[in-house]
């Protein structure tokens, strides 16, 4: 219901989706009549090989380019899952994981996580029972990224295991802590987008990256007959985005990290346990009622804010802060007028 959602005076921490423009090399893109055919299930050839560059080692045959991450995690779990084997997810999650993992027969185990960190014992403990282990470091919706040593300790285990490691690493250019570390190997399927990174949610263009010939190959075939190419004007949009300096990631990171400690500040001002986002561009306080907070924001006081509980985090509430610093400020206000009266 609020998706999509706005108004005169409406406050939203709901999307996430930047507010900020893409690179301006994606306007340089002109259409040819080429561009209006059918084109190859796994990809344009350009876009693909370009992409080999953010890769060290990879050939553009270790790629499959799909209409965002969304349709890349789909087309992975449904080339790797057998009805009921487990998957390892890490609480809180992507909303989008429980069902798309259920949807292609997936069950899945849910790791636990201390202030979105995950509890590497448990993990040890679970990997065991299960036949593949999802990663999103930074995480939708903590904003939390792993310790480089956890996700060496995740990598090895599931290499030593020879099960399927899938990293969603849609926000690993949104870091503001560290450098990423991204998880590697023959046994890893990275999956990513050009909606976060470069601005551009709806283009629709994401991608997997494996170096396992069996999984690229049985995703080209399920996307064969699903929904075919990816939108080709589209790809080659993203394939001008790589052109964009380094530079303008390194902006629109300084960007976010400004909003981050407004938020984030702003929230332990209230008195509001929160945990620090060190990357993407979400914080999730705890709240009590959620269900009332969530519901009297939109309707008394004009905020959209999203339930903790669609992300496995039942007493908290997510806010995304991909909006100016003058509605983020607003925003907070109107919070505190709601916890001042509740
Ligand atoms: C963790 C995560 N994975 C995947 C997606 C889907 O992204 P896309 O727009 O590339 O389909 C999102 C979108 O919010 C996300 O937060």
């Amino acid at each position: 219901m609020f998706i999509g959602a706005s108004g005169k005076g409406m406050i939203s921490f709901g999307s996430g989706q930047p507010d900020l423009p893409p690179p301006k090399e994606v306007f340089s893109c002109v259409a040819t009549p080429e561009d209006f055919k059918y084109g190859q299930i796994a990809g344009q050839a350009y876009l693909r090989q370009a992409l080999t560059k953010e890769f060290k080692g990879s050939t553009k045959d270790d790629f499959v380019i799909t209409n965002g991450a969304s349709e890349a995690l789909d087309l992975v779990f449904r080339a790797i899952a057998k009805p009921k084997d487990n998957i390892i997810l890490h609480t809180p999650y992507y909303y989008s994981y429980k069902p798309l993992v259920e949807m292609n027969n997936f069950t899945p185990l849910y790791v636990e996580t201390h202030q979105g960190k995950i509890d590497v014992d448990d993990f040890e403990d679970k990997v065991h029972k299960a036949k593949a282990v999802l990663i999103n470091s930074p995480s939708n919706p903590t904003g939390r990224i792993q310790d480089i040593k956890t996700l060496k300790i995740i990598e090895k285990t599931t290499k030593d295991l020879d099960i399927p490691l899938i990293s969603d690493e849609v926000y690993k250019d949104m870091i503001y802590e560290r450098e990423n570390y991204m998880l590697s190997g023959n046994h890893v399927v990275t999956i990513n987008s050009f909606s976060k990174t470069f601005a551009m949610c709806g283009a629709r263009v994401g991608y997997i990256y494996s170096n396992d010939k069996s999984i690229v190959e049985k995703a080209i075939e399920l996307k064969t007959h699903t929904s075919m190419n990816t939108n080709i004007l589209a790809q080659k949009m993203a394939f001008y985005a790589l052109k964009a300096p380094k530079s303008f990631v390194d902006s629109q990171v300084k960007v976010w990290k400004k909003r981050r400690d407004i938020i984030y500040n702003g929230m332990r001002g209230l008195g509001l346990d929160v945990w620090k986002p060190e990357g993407a561009f979400y914080i999730l306080p705890k709240i009590k009622n959620p269900h009332d907070f969530v519901w009297d924001m939109f309707k008394k006081h004009k905020v959209i804010t999203y339930l903790g509980e669609w992300f496995g985090a039942d007493n908290r509430v997510r806010f995304s802060y991909a909006l100016e610093v003058e509605k983020i400020e607003e925003g907070l206000k109107r919070v505190k007028k709601y916890l001042d009266r509740n």
